[in-house]
């Protein structure tokens, strides 16, 4: 028999994936599922982008191109970041990745050494624990709690920490709550960073995504004095409808931006050439069509907020960006199904759901948090009513 690395064992496979792939298995059935699992859009790409892909695709643009990504993308991150930012980079300090996610695991693989402890604050993406660990490092873990708005305090960063610890992610507006970080959060922390030798991955793919309208903001628009230990990264799957086409990017100081290109030269190679021509599209596209956007989502947030406010065990902080809520839901621990299952936890409830009201959502742990469960409004106004009513009849039916 083969044997599987350690490395592979101890990995987790994404749950967000996971409990997707079993709503469209029902799906494939004839089963009336409505899928509020998803991370994505469910807008389609804008046509601007893909006629540019298509005329890239037609004038043979289909070979190899430049492991960092192709200049012309780069240059307009460079613009964007400007833009949206006021930030100065070269394009030497670009890499353009296969997604965000690619973007994260290069730079953890070009910073973490083994035992190295990087610090990942809870609620999480599911996939931070995961890449650290593939790279070698040990997660550690920053609790929050749900009447600090999942906020947490300088002290509780600090506890978390030993003199192991090498690096902090951060995500604002964050996935799974939608909330995003106070100016104090960000002001505190950026002090404590410029006296300490610890680097910052800042994953700001849903920051054009807040129902604000303001400019987007991180830890460097804070304080932009920690350029030189700050990693921005970012991409084009939430803002602009583009999950299906993986071009995601990381920003920063040009050692480690190629050292990062050093790995994908020997692993990936290079995003999808065709691909980034339709990036390059969509980050010279007029901030209007994000905004469009982003006005609906705000609006299905307000009617989610509308909605799950009728049911009183529910608990919840409206988010700000993205397009998740993340819902307490642990009223219902203990509580019995009729067909005598026990609720325990936010799997036992995620499954409860799926089967009594054919509704996807995806269990709290997941993200750290098992009282919890994260419900997605990338669907239409009319589904997104349509759930919520058929999740308060399986949740009244639990005594
Ligand atoms: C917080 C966060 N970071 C990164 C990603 C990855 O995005 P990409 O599609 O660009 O790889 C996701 C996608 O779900 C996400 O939610």
């Amino acid at each position: 028999m083969v044997r599987l690395s350690e490395r592979v064992l101890a990995l987790k496979p994404s749950a967000t994936l996971a409990i997707d792939a079993k709503a469209k298995s029902l799906k494939d059935q004839g089963v009336d599922v409505i899928n509020l699992s998803v991370g994505e859009p469910d807008f389609d790409t804008p046509e601007t982008i893909k006629d540019a892909c298509i005329r890239a695709l037609k004038e043979g643009f289909t070979k190899y191109v430049a492991t960092p990504g192709i200049l012309s993308l780069r240059e307009a991150i460079c613009q964007k970041i400007k833009t949206d930012y006021g930030f100065e980079y070269k394009v030497d300090e670009v890499i353009v990745t296969t997604g965000a996610k690619q973007a994260i695991y290069n730079l953890l693989l070009a910073l973490v050494n083994p035992g190295d402890e990087v610090l990942i604050l809870s609620p999480y993406w599911v996939s931070y624990p995961e890449m650290v660990l593939c790279a070698g490092g040990v997660p550690k873990i920053v609790p929050s709690s749900f009447i600090k708005r999942f906020e947490p305090s300088l002290d509780d960063i600090k506890k978390a920490m030993s003199p192991r610890t090498v690096g902090i992610i951060l995500n604002s507006p964050s996935n799974p709550t939608g909330l995003i970080y106070s100016q104090s959060f960000f002001r505190d922390l950026a002090e404590f960073l410029r006296s300490n030798n610890l680097w910052v991955i800042s994953d700001d793919i849903y920051d054009k995504l807040r129902f604000d309208l303001k400019k987007p903001e991180n830890i460097l628009s804070t304080d932009p004095g920690l350029r030189d230990k700050v990693f921005l990264v970012n991409g084009v799957s939430k803002t602009y409808a583009m999950t299906g086409w993986r071009i995601g990017w990381a920003l920063g100081p040009r050692e480690v931006i190629s050292a990062c290109a050093k790995i994908q030269g020997q692993s990936t190679s290079h995003a999808t050439s065709f691909a980034q021509k339709g990036a390059e599209a969509a980050l010279k596209l007029s901030d209007e069509v994000v905004m469009d956007m982003v006005r609906t989502f705000t609006r299905r947030a307000e009617l989610l907020t509308q909605e799950l406010h009728k049911i009183q065990e529910l608990e919840f902080i409206p988010p700000q960006g993205a397009f998740y809520f993340f819902v307490k839901v642990s009223a219902y621990y203990g509580k019995v199904s009729p067909t005598g299952k026990r609720i325990v936890n936010s799997i036992s409830l995620a499954d409860y759901l799926l089967e009594e009201a054919k509704v996807a959502i995806v269990p709290g742990i997941a993200f750290g948090e098992d009282d919890f469960i994260r419900i997605s409004f990338a669907l239409s106004e009319g589904a997104l009513l349509e759930a919520c009513k058929r999740i308060r009849e399986a949740l009244s039916k639990l005594s």
